[in-house]
C-alpha cells in the first residue's frame, strides 16, 4: 500500500478516498487535510467520476479527530491559518458530486465533522461516534456545533458535544446520523453500491439536487424554493433531460453524459 496519507483510487465511475494513517487512527493532520482537499479536487475535475466514497484505512478508525499532536505548542493564529489552508468540510459540501462516508470505526471530533459534511453516511456495526473536544478543553471547530444539530437535533447534539461521550452505530442510526448499519465486511460493498446507483443518474441532476437540498439548511423557504426552481430549469434544459425522457418512453436505460 502507498505511504501517502490520503489514497485516491477510481473504481469505474466512483472515486474512493481513503485516509491512510491507521497507526494514528487516521487522525486529521495538516497533511491529511491537504490530501483530502486535493482528492476532492481531483474527483471534481474528472468527468468520469460521478460519486465519491470516503473511508479510513484499517479496521479501527474512520477518522479519530484532529491530530492532537499538532495542537501542542501551536499558536491560535497558526491554528486558524492551518484550518483555513485546507477547508476540508466546506470542500465536501461544495463538491458538485455526492460523497458517501463509509464509517468503518472511530468517527470522532473532526472525523465526525468530516462525516457530517458528507452527503450520505453509512456505518459498520463496529463504528463509534462522538465529539470529544470538551475532554481537551476545546469545542468542535469544524462545524460540529452547527451541522450535528441540523442532522440529529439540538438535544442529541448537545448531549454528545457537552459530555464527549461516544455512541455506537445503532445509536447513531437511531439519531439519524447514519442511514444504515452494515456488517464490517459489507461496508465498502454497500457504500460502492450506493455510489454506483448515483453514478448511473444524470450528473447534472445529481449536482443540482445536492445544491438544492443543501440550500434547505441555509435559506429561508421562499429563497430555497426559488433556488430549487432555477436549478430545475437548468436540468430541464440539459441534454441529460432529453435523454432521460426519451429513454423512459423507449423503455430502455438512459445513457447520461452529464451535459
Ligand atoms: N490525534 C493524534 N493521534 C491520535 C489520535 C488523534 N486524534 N487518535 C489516536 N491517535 C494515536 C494515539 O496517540 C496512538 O499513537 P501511538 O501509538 O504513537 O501512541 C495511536 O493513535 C493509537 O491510539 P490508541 O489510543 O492507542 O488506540 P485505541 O484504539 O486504544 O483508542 C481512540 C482509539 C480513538 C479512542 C483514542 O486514540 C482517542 O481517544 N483518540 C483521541 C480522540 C479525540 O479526542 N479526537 C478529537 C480531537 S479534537
Amino acid at each position: 500500500m502507498s505511504d501517502s496519507v490520503v489514497l485516491y483510487e477510481v473504481r469505474g465511475r466512483v472515486a474512493v478516498v481513503t485516509v491512510n494513517r491507521p497507526d494514528k487512527r487516521n487522525a486529521l493532520s495538516q497533511a491529511v487535510r491537504s490530501g483530502i482537499v486535493a482528492a476532492f479536487e481531483r474527483a471534481r475535475d474528472d468527468a468520469n467520476v460521478r460519486a465519491i466514497v470516503m473511508t479510513g484505512a484499517g479496521d479501527k478508525a474512520f477518522i479519530a479527530g484532529a491530530d492532537i499532536g499538532e495542537f501542542e505548542g501551536r499558536s491560535p493564529v497558526d491554528q486558524w491559518r492551518s484550518m483555513a489552508a485546507a477547508p476540508v468540510f466546506d470542500a465536501a459540501e461544495r463538491l458538485p458530486k455526492p460523497i458517501i462516508a463509509a464509517v468503518n470505526g472511530f468517527c470522532l471530533g473532526g472525523g465526525m465533522e468530516m462525516a457530517l459534511s458528507c452527503d450520505i453516511r453509512i456505518a459498520s456495526s463496529t463504528a463509534k461516534f462522538g465529539q470529544p473536544e470538551v475532554n481537551l478543553g476545546i469545542i468542535p471547530g469544524g462545524g460540529g456545533t452547527q451541522r450535528l444539530p441540523r442532522v440529529a437535533g439540538v438535544g442529541a447534539a448537545l448531549r454528545l458535544i457537552l459530555t464527549g461521550d461516544m455512541i455506537d452505530a445503532v445509536e447513531a442510526l437511531r439519531l439519524g446520523i447514519v442511514s444504515e448499519v452494515t456488517e464490517p465486511a459489507e461496508l465498502m460493498t454497500r457504500a460502492m453500491a450506493i455510489a454506483e446507483t448515483i453514478a448511473s443518474k444524470s450528473p447534472v441532476a445529481v449536482a443540482a439536487a445536492k445544491e438544492a437540498t443543501r440550500a434547505a439548511l441555509s435559506l429561508p423557504l421562499e429563497d430555497g424554493l426559488r433556488a430549487e426552481r432555477a436549478l430545475f430549469a437548468i436540468c430541464f434544459s440539459s441534454e441529460d433531460k432529453i435523454e432521460g425522457v426519451r429513454a423512459f418512453l423507449e423503455k430502455r436505460p438512459a445513457d447520461f453524459k452529464g451535459r
